[in-house]
């Protein structure tokens, strides 16, 4: 690397270790007692995350009282923001009459009548505890209800941890042709006899293992945009040929929803008018509180009605918990449609600053992504699927963990891989400071991105 290359990385993490000591201290402590000092494997970064302690509106503050713009939302989760005043007294009103009964109770049904009034194909709805739960539980729905145990999935399609959602929920980008199915070490690879692996955006691809197939497939499980794939939008009819496959073969098509309800006051599904059988839900409904659902037609989620001669179990000891429901039901009635705009908006003034910001600079690279939720990618021709967009983060190597901190130098905190999420506490100011913060980050990194990777240079 060229001395100026090396001065500049070696300065942004001197002075991200300058500015976050507390951060560095609490690190050692964790890692006496969590594996890599961590719980979570998204929210690790090198050399160590930092610590935050406390959030309020679209701003954190770290363990030495550093202030950060919020771009990350919990991973889209937090729409309005750190401890909003509705939602906090919805909570501690909860919270003062008990915060779980185990026992059903009406703010259970509101939350449920609400969710099926904004999500058009939402007839009935189940709770459970996260996006993973709801995934797993959506995938038994639809195996119970088909009597048939095979799954499609997208490559580089994330719908959480369980065995079945492993399955290249990263892309497979060692070869070129159709995608191989593999799974990552502790889930049995037995799980792999029952699942397709199909990339985002090919239609001919699912078509083509359907006419093979179909009579062992209970559904296409699939995010209507590919989130942790990428922020990817699906093409122009892509949606439409799902449904019409899935009618035609008379499968299953589930949307998971835990990240795109928050596009249009019914997800996806309203916004493209395609309608899946199923869907899951996570993230925004619970108001920042730990929250899953899964639901959709009568016919299918009849099947969880104890009274069903066929009945499947479904449990969880916090389901439904009421302290969550009371939040995530206060979060979503003030998630209307002028609030939803307003965000949506936001985002493409953030997308098309940080377009600016490429060209300026003469960075190769763009944003993708749809309203409130936005992918920076280091490439000029927009990915079309995982596979597309991993590859371009494996080629830019070194640079998104750079700009990443040294965007947290700047104060804002976005997700490493390049993820930027706009919340309702936002407004343009917040918006033209991280537009700045990112036009100065590149430009700052130019002299480095021309040594390292010259390939991104314009
Ligand atoms: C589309 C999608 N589905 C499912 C999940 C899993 O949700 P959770 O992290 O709540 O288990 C996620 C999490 O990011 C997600 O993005």
């Amino acid at each position: 690397m060229g001395n100026e290359a090396e001065n500049i990385s070696q300065k942004i993490l001197d002075t991200y270790k300058e500015k976050t000591p507390g951060s560095m201290a609490h690190q050692e402590l964790a890692g006496r007692y969590l594996p890599g000092g961590d719980t979570r494997s998204a929210t690790y970064f090198s050399p160590y995350p930092v610590y935050m302690e406390r959030g309020r509106g679209c701003y954190l503050y770290d363990a030495d009282g550093n202030q950060y713009l919020d771009m990350l939302g919990n991973y889209t989760s937090l729409i309005h923001g750190h401890a909003q005043p509705a939602i906090v007294e919805a909570i501690r009103e909860q919270a003062d009459n008990g915060t779980v009964f185990g026992a059903v109770g009406a703010i259970q049904y509101r939350h449920a009548e609400h969710l099926c009034n904004r999500i058009p194909s939402m007839d009935m709805i189940r709770y459970c505890n996260s996006g993973t739960e709801a995934t797993l539980f959506v995938i038994r729905a639809a195996r119970a209800f088909t009597g048939r145990d095979g799954i499609i999935k997208i490559d580089g399609g994330y719908h959480g941890g369980h065995d079945l959602a492993e399955v290249n929920n990263v892309p497979d980008i060692a070869t070129d042709g159709p995608p191989r199915a593999s799974v990552h070490a502790g889930v049995p690879a037995s799980v792999l006899q029952d699942v397709q692996v199909v990339p985002f955006n090919e239609l001919t691809a699912v078509a083509t293992i359907l006419e093979k197939d179909a009579d062992r497939i209970a559904a296409i499980i699939l995010e209507p945009v590919l989130g942790a794939g990428g922020v990817i939008l699906p093409q122009d009819g892509y949606l439409a040929g799902l449904r019409e496959l899935a009618d035609r073969f008379k499968i299953l098509l589930i949307f998971d929803e835990v990240i795109t309800l928050r596009l249009s006051t019914g997800g996806m599904q309203k916004l493209t008018g395609v309608m899946p059988d199923l869907t899951s839900l996570g993230k925004i409904i619970g108001g920042g509180l730990p929250a899953g659902a899964f639901g959709g037609r009568a016919d299918i989620m009849a099947i969880f009605d104890p009274a069903h001669p066929r009945a499947i179990t479904h449990s969880g000891t916090f389901n439904a918990a009421n302290m969550v429901m009371a939040a995530g039901l206060c979060a979503l009635t003030a998630l209307d449609q002028p609030a939803i705009d307003r965000i949506n908006s936001l985002g493409e003034r953030l997308k098309k600053g940080f377009h600016n910001a490429f060209q300026e600079t003469g960075v190769r690279g763009l944003v993708s992504g749809i309203g409130s939720l936005n992918q920076v990618h280091w490439c000029d021709d927009p990915p079309q699927n995982a596979r597309d967009a991993a590859r371009a983060l494996a080629g830019a190597g070194e640079l998104p963990g750079l700009l990443h901190l040294e965007l947290m130098n700047r104060g804002i905190y976005s997700a490493k891989r390049g993820m930027f999420v706009i919340s309702t506490p936002m407004t343009g100011e917040e918006i033209d400071k991280t537009v700045a913060a990112f036009a100065g980050t590149l430009a700052r990194l130019k002299p480095y991105i021309a040594d390292r990777y010259p390939q991104l240079v314009v």
